[in-house]
């Protein structure tokens, strides 16, 4: 139908521009939202996961078997919970029937546990990794990162949540009862054929996939029951391409306490909250004062409803969102620190490129000390069509925003990032300080975009 005919005529233009993305589908809210579960730990002494890439059959439509790739399930996968200062093993299993990689989005740990497309399982295979959890309490995401089928093992199902607790997180007492005032929502866009199957070739842009349908937490037409109090949400931009822009339908402000990579000093109101591929937010949505008859519902910017809430009667905990919430600050030394890698992403569709180069595994486009802040300058360059969005991604470090275009970022962006949005002509300065060593991957998070070599490397030594 027009959808279709809306997706082919793109792909015939070629270029898939922002401003004609096709809308996404109302959530009729028929569907309680699915919540990951959280993984148990294999041993009461130390934290040991077992993670199994797989594929599976889902009923994401009702009476309907839909072909997915999950982790530890059919769809998506689970949530792991890691606290500061603990040392985590995992066992990672390769249970499809195509090679895959385990990448740990935002995570600070070696290049070699990474997960990058340097650390290929093949079918059958499997890996033990161990590493000590070194940062502060954030919402972080695993997905595999196989070289150039990136995109579509992601769009099939593959991609599972991290929580990382602290002290502070702990003294905060913001909403954490996991499921219930603590939700962790992934959102997604997908498109169905005819048998409700994800036939990603046929769907396949390059430009990047975007679809009509809306999943959060892979649940269709979801809605959430939230007693009256303040709920958290934890917001992933899990989709391969598409932009969100989040609002409530009555406009009414919510509050941001955490970026990528961490809490932010002081809440932020807000109405609005753009988030690109792999972003992630923590928002608080007051329900306190809310009726049960509230009609309320998260909803995207081209008028959407992504999540409508169901309010119930009951008053749940009285919770203070602190003044205060962490010591992120960007020093008068890191101001004044020369740029020392300048990147220039350009192109659309398969002609990406940064620097004027595409993805080589063999090439080592930089190298950077263990330790040592250095301030990246990245800039996107406008091609003839005006040129598009990317979310530039780079792993093994959370990194500070300095300035766009020369201005200190907006409020929301003053905390631990790891990735962010980056308009044409726009010049973004941040530093960047990565704990460990190894080679790690900064791209472009339009996952075809990365997918066909808008990826560099850097080693950390
Ligand atoms: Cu979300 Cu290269 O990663
Ligand atoms: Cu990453
Ligand atoms: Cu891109």
């Amino acid at each position: 139908h027009s959808m279709e005919e809306e997706m082919e005529d793109e792909s015939m233009d070629g270029h898939m521009d922002h401003d004609n993305v096709v809308s996404l589908n109302d959530s009729t809210g028929e569907n309680e939202l699915g919540i990951p579960p959280l993984l148990q730990s294999e041993s009461d002494a130390e934290t040991e996961y077992t993670i199994r890439a797989q594929k599976g059959e889902t009923e994401i439509f009702d009476g309907v078997q839909t072909k997915t790739y999950g982790y530890n399930s059919s769809f998506l996968g689970p949530m792991l919970q890691f606290e500061k200062g603990e040392t985590v093993t995992i066992n990672l299993i390769n249970e499809l029937d195509e090679n895959t990689t385990f990448h740990w989005h935002g995570l600070e740990v070696a290049g070699s546990e990474d997960g990058g497309p340097h650390e290929v399982l093949e079918p059958g295979d499997e890996d033990t990794i161990q590493f000590e959890v070194t940062q502060e309490a954030a919402t972080l995401w695993f997905h595999p990162h196989p070289e150039g089928d990136t995109s579509e093992q992601v769009y099939n199902g593959l991609a599972g949540l991290i929580y990382i607790e602290d002290q502070n997180s702990k003294n905060l007492e913001l909403p954490s009862d996991y499921g219930k005032n603590d939700i962790p929502l992934v959102f997604q866009d997908k498109i169905f054929d005819d048998e409700k199957q994800l036939n990603y070739e046929a769907a396949a842009n390059e430009d990047g996939t975007v679809g009509d349908t809306s999943l959060i937490n892979g649940t269709l037409n979801p809605k959430l029951t939230v007693d009256k109090e303040k709920v958290r949400l934890r917001l992933l931009n899990g989709s391969n391409a598409r932009n969100y822009t989040f609002k409530l339908n009555t406009e009414d402000d919510f509050v941001q306490v955490a970026t990528d990579g961490g809490f932010l000093n002081e809440p932020v109101s807000m109405n609005e909250l753009t988030l690109t591929p792999s972003e992630r937010a923590e928002v608080i949505i007051d329900f306190s004062k809310m009726d049960s008859d509230e009609n309320i519902a998260l909803i995207n910017e081209d008028g959407a409803t992504l999540l409508p809430f169901e309010i119930t009667d009951q008053t749940g905990k009285n919770t203070e969102i602190p003044d205060e919430m962490n010591d992120f600050s960007v020093t008068e030394e890191e101001k004044s620190l020369p740029v020392t890698k300048e990147i220039e992403l350009f192109g659309m569709m398969d002609m990406v490129t940064i620097n004027g180069k595409k993805f080589d595994p063999e090439r080592i486009d930089f190298t950077q000390e263990q330790g040592v802040t250095e301030v990246w300058e990245i800039y996107n360059k406008p091609d003839m069509m005006g040129g598009m969005i990317h979310p530039f991604h780079i792993h093994g470090a959370q990194f500070k925003i300095l300035s766009r275009n020369g201005e200190t970022p907006p409020k929301n962006e003053r905390g631990w990032k790891d990735s962010f949005s980056i308009a044409p002509d726009e010049t973004v300065k941040i530093a960047i300080q990565f704990k460990n060593k190894g080679v790690y991957m900064f791209h472009c998070h339009i996952l075809e975009h990365e997918d066909n070599g808008m990826m560099g490397q850097v080693k950390v030594e």
